[in-house]
């Protein structure tokens, strides 16, 4: 059994010149600068992206082990032979792309998250990275911003919940075995809260809403025992992230006992300069270190000014020290000075494996969300003529989405070949990417499939929007279509919730598919033709014009709620408060009652118990995503009118009923208080058992 205790690093770093302990935070970016000396010398504690970054990024040969064990054998050549570690964005898969984050959040299933996190370390770790910046756990209520595609969406327990998971399935139990990963959670913290949705643009949060809504997933991740963190970009309530001692050392590491290492993001080191905290890269580099950042990501301002800082006495070699050590310390539970090499065989056996591809396309299934199935039309019955038209109909990887730098063209099961091989045998299908050639076939077909929606670099980092609407041309598709009187099927895939207000109301049946993954295409056929059925429930709020943004169902009552006369109250005029889609809305091919909500007691002491009856009340097979909400009436601090506290997935029979019970504790209730510290309080409190964020049964219970 490896000693993991620290003496084994505190041995190593008596022997670090000063030198060495300054290369081991500077990680390096190779498509910019290999200089295989730096690694000789001891300069170079990690490389980002290195898998692909020699061999040309996209391209489809050789992201492998080769490359990572030669510049590992010269990082073996340096003085105290310390091994680097690789880095590299594994967001949603490696070779085996699953569906987007935020989609996998969709299908509420954080099993299925931990198991395909557990794949994207399989195949990574074949090709010897080691280190992937993932999970993203940035709590997001705004659409526009582009990267809510990479993270759980707006809640945070869901959030929580799904970091956890996702921690535990790229590190598994020990992060040393050669198919893991050490994880990293970003973007820490607040980085969702970007003004107007623009990335990078500063945030304002306050010390409750950043207690109680924007740290719990963090919080979650360092309990999972996640390896690393990274600062994040943005100015947070007028301090950087990425020099806030506050939040990268008190509370991080002070609160929450982590003892992992801190990496900046991309130059946000260097970035301190714009943000005006710094006057120079020396002043940002002694700035960010003392705020708790570790590893420099590709500033190299560590690594140029550190040394000189300590000499005029701006830094302590102590900090540098604490620094190392922690690099060190991950470096040395991922077993990286025991087995510094990836075994090149594993790539062929462990890479793209039929259970990997299984699982790929039961999570895309298990993530889309139907909003609107009128008529039961969908799943596809009777119809022998079928339209599939739109800007998705070619889509290969098109489906991969943001991040996914390592899915393959050649490995896509395309829309089309997906939709083919499912549907019934007898079943004519005209495929019209133009709405001109779709006009004439959609006039003889019996159904119409659109398939449209944003392409992935419409949505990820820094594609922000200032208007949720459809892309350009695509609304205009759809007035087309439904005017030929035939039944339409949109199906939308994106990388956040769009506008599709005037569409939901046009179309018979509309789908969310998001983007998702590898085996979309495989997953939307059995979706579409009812040999498997959606699940999917919406992880983030669907508004209803890009002006209610930012718009979520954990918000404050305010002084004057909304009401049916309105007047004078905090409303729209030309707009309905209520967004679009509440959270966690979904439907199935069957419908759901809920009926009898009992409680255990009326007074909560240790535990209460809240039950309800679901009964499956239509034809099919189907399954249900039973919801626990509570709200807090009153408080010290004002509350949300709701709060996400359980869910249960449950599968039911056409007729069967099953009795769904909660169980809810007094922990469970706790938030900031108005002394800044966290409890209950007592007072009364109302319960929902619900298929929404926006309905359910209620009741009520005191503590
Ligand atoms: C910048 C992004 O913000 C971060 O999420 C990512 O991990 C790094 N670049 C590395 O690619």
């Amino acid at each position: 059994m490896t000693d993991y205790s620290d003496s084994f690093i505190n041995k190593l770093l008596g022997q670090m010149t000063l030198e060495e302990k300054i290369g081991q935070l500077n990680q390096v970016n190779p498509d910019e600068r290999l200089d295989t000396d730096f690694i000789r010398l001891g300069k170079t504690g990690s490389l980002i992206n290195a898998s692909g970054a020699l061999t040309g990024q996209g391209s489809s040969e050789s992201v492998g082990p080769e490359l990572t064990n030669y510049l590992q054998q010269i990082a073996m050549e340096s003085r105290l032979k310390i091994p680097l570690i690789f880095g590299r964005d594994v967001i949603h898969g490696y070779r085996t792309v699953f569906p987007i984050p935020l989609a996998q959040a969709a299908a509420f299933n954080p099993e299925l998250a931990r198991n395909a996190a557990s794949i994207a370390a399989q195949e990574a770790s074949a090709s010897g990275i080691k280190w992937t910046f993932a999970p993203m756990l940035d709590i997001a209520r705004d659409p526009r911003w582009g990267r809510v595609a990479e993270g759980n969406g707006e809640d945070p327990y869901l959030g929580s919940l799904m970091a956890a998971s996702l921690v535990m399935g790229f590190q598994g139990d020990d992060m040393a075995l050669p198919n893991k990963l050490v994880a990293c959670a970003k973007h820490y913290v607040g980085y969702g809260s970007a003004e107007g949705g623009r990335d990078y643009d500063n945030g304002e949060i306050s010390e409750p809403t950043l207690r109680d809504v924007y740290l719990p997933p963090f919080e979650s991740a360092v309990r999972a025992g996640v390896g690393t963190i990274m600062s994040a970009f943005l100015d947070l309530n007028s301090v950087p992230a990425t020099a806030n001692h506050h939040l990268l050392t008190d509370v991080l590491r002070g609160e929450w006992g982590f003892d992992g290492f801190v990496v900046s993001d991309w130059e946000s080191v260097g970035e301190l300069i714009y943000h005006g905290v710094a006057e120079n890269r020396a002043e940002a580099a002694s700035i960010a270190l003392h705020a708790g950042v570790d590893m420099d990501m590709v500033s190299q301002a560590y690594l140029d000014t550190l040394a000189t800082s300590v000499q005029s006495g701006k830094v302590s070699v102590k900090e540098i020290d604490e620094a190392v050590l922690r690099i060190l310390r991950i470096k040395h539970r991922a077993g990286l000075f025991d087995h510094p090499y990836t075994d090149p065989n594993r790539f062929a056996r462990e890479v793209l494996t039929d259970g990997s591809r299984q699982l790929a396309r039961q999570f895309a299934r298990e993530s889309m969300v139907l909003l609107k199935n009128n008529g039961d039309i969908l799943p596809l019955r009777d119809f022998r003529k079928i339209l599939i038209a739109g800007d998705f109909v070619n889509a290969t990887t098109e489906l991969f989405g943001t991040w996914s730098p390592d899915g393959r063209a050649g490995d896509v099961i395309s829309l089309q070949q997906g939709i083919k091989d499912v549907a019934p045998k007898g079943v004519d299908f005209w495929f019209a990417e133009n709405v001109d050639q779709a006009l004439v076939y959609g006039i003889q077909a019996d159904a119409i499939v659109l398939v449209l929606g944003e392409h992935p670099r419409r949505s990820g980092e820094n594609a922000n929007l200032s208007d949720l609407s459809l892309p350009p041309g695509q609304a205009e598709f759809v007035d087309l279509m439904v005017t030929l009187g035939k039944p339409v099927v949109l199906v939308i895939f994106a990388g956040r919730p769009l506008v599709i207000t005037c569409q939901l109301a046009q179309v018979d049946a509309l789908l969310y598919a998001w983007h998702p993954g590898i085996e979309g295409g495989a997953a939307l056929g059995e979706i579409l033709f009812g040999t498997k059925y959606p699940s999917g429930r919406l992880p983030i709020t669907f508004p209803r014009a890009t002006g209610q943004v930012p718009i979520y169902y954990n918000h404050k009552n305010s002084g004057r709620p909304v009401t049916l006369d309105g007047e004078f109250k905090s409303r729209y005029i030309d707009l309905p408060n209520p967004p679009l889609l509440p959270f966690g809305f979904g439907l199935s091919y069957t419908s759901f009652e809920y009926s009898n909500p009992e409680l255990s007691q009326q007074i909560l002491h240790d535990n209460i118990l809240i039950t309800a009856e679901i009964t499956n009340t239509g034809k099919q097979a189907g399954t249900e995503l039973v919801q626990l909400y509570v709200r807090d009436l009153v408080g010290s601090l004002t509350r949300p009118i709701r709060e996400l506290k359980g869910f249960q997935l449950i599968e039911l029979k056409p007729g069967e009923s099953r009795r769904v019970s909660f169980s809810l504790t007094e922990e469970m209730l706790a938030f900031t208080r108005a002394d800044g510290s966290k409890g209950v309080e007592p007072g009364g409190f109302q319960v929902w058992i619900a298929p929404d964020s926006a309905s359910g049964l209620c009741a009520e219970f005191s503590l």
